[in-house]
């Protein structure tokens, strides 16, 4: 029995903290707090030992949802996979009183958007307020048709000056090999989220993390590596601001306000990656004006997971967001 749990905890590993896994985020009474994770519906080491870290930290940063990008359960979707792909690894969080919010990959059946647990209201996409001034959007781009940009539409305007953040499953921009950017869905999902002032963007489908250099004053982050990794897959290119795929990881983030701090932890609970954006503008709920621009600022991560630093308030003076620039290399739409 002793040896059976000995081998337990080596293949999940013991959550604690120690130094170089500091919290570098503001954790501030009443802000909104939230974490994510994609492509996470593989068992195995990876996804247990991520979600043991999600638990532990939560501890600390008391998250109250989990945004899923997609790839929500590998394989066959029997009731029983729904157990041991999701509510079986995620218990913890689900005991806790997580709420997941799921948006649909490519291997995720439509009839998911019935699971209670993925919160997502019988609908492909959908939208909900965890709090005044900060909207999600869930998108499905696995169909971006006509009448689900249309819904985007109406919903990103009538969210007047909240925060605008949308998760879907297909990164538009990713400098992964195998992948690269979804230039079918840029080319269909970006002028509406640029015409309606999104400011940040989470994505999947990439088994690894990537920080894109803001494009077009939009944020944008993949973070498809919380079940699965793809190691060596992403070929950092002038699209990369930072990346990772030799970890698995998930991302914790926080907004105060006209800012954003986010941070990114392996499965070993080490910070890979922490920053920060603020967008331009006051947050004013319900007043009908869409949100100017993001203006995406960062603070330094490491480049190799190191000593962590406390953190700190993001300097008030912003980086200029730099002209958009074309994915490199042949990019297809998957
Ligand atoms: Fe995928």
């Amino acid at each position: 029995m002793r040896r059976l749990v000995l081998i337990a905890i080596l293949l999940v590993g013991v959550p604690s903290f120690t130094a170089g896994q500091e919290l570098r985020l503001p954790n501030k009474e009443g802000s909104v707090k939230f974490a994510i994770i994609g492509d996470s519906g593989e068992p195995g080491t990876g996804q247990r030992a991520v979600a043991a870290q999600m638990a532990a930290w939560r501890g600390r940063f008391p998250f109250g949802f989990i945004l899923m990008n997609g790839d929500n359960l590998y394989g066959t979707e029997r009731p029983t996979d729904y157990e041991n792909k999701f509510a079986r690894p995620y218990k913890a969080l689900i005991d806790g009183g997580a709420k997941f919010y799921a948006a649909l990959g490519n291997h995720d059946d439509a009839a998911q958007v019935n699971y209670k647990l993925f919160n997502m209201g019988g609908a492909k996409y959908y939208t909900f307020k965890p709090k005044d001034g900060v909207r999600f959007f869930a998108i499905d781009s696995n169909y971006v048709d006509d009448k689900q940009l249309e819904w985007l539409d109406k919903e990103l305007a009538a969210s007047g000056s909240d925060w605008k953040i949308a998760f879907f499953h297909h990164p538009l921009y990713s400098s992964g090999a195998t992948h690269g950017s979804a230039d079918l869905q840029r080319d269909l999902l970006e002028p509406t989220l640029l015409k309606r002032g999104v400011n940040v963007v989470f994505t999947g489908h990439e088994h690894f993390y990537e920080r894109i250099k803001p494009q077009k004053g939009v944020a944008y982050f993949i973070i498809g590596s919380s079940a699965k990794i793809r190691k060596g897959d992403l070929q950092k290119s002038a699209l990369t601001a930072y990346g990772n795929d030799s970890e698995y990881a998930f991302m914790l983030a926080e907004i105060v306000g006209d800012e954003l701090y986010f941070q990114t932890i392996s499965s070993r609970g080490v910070t890979l990656d922490a920053g920060s954006i603020k967008r331009a503008g006051d947050v004013q709920p319900n007043t009908g004006v869409t949100t100017q621009p993001v203006v995406p600022q960062t603070k330094p991560s490491p480049v190799q997971p190191g000593p962590a630093q406390p953190a700190k308030p993001a300097p008030s003076k912003p980086a200029q967001p730099g002209p958009a620039k074309p994915a490199p290399g042949p990019a297809t739409a998957k």
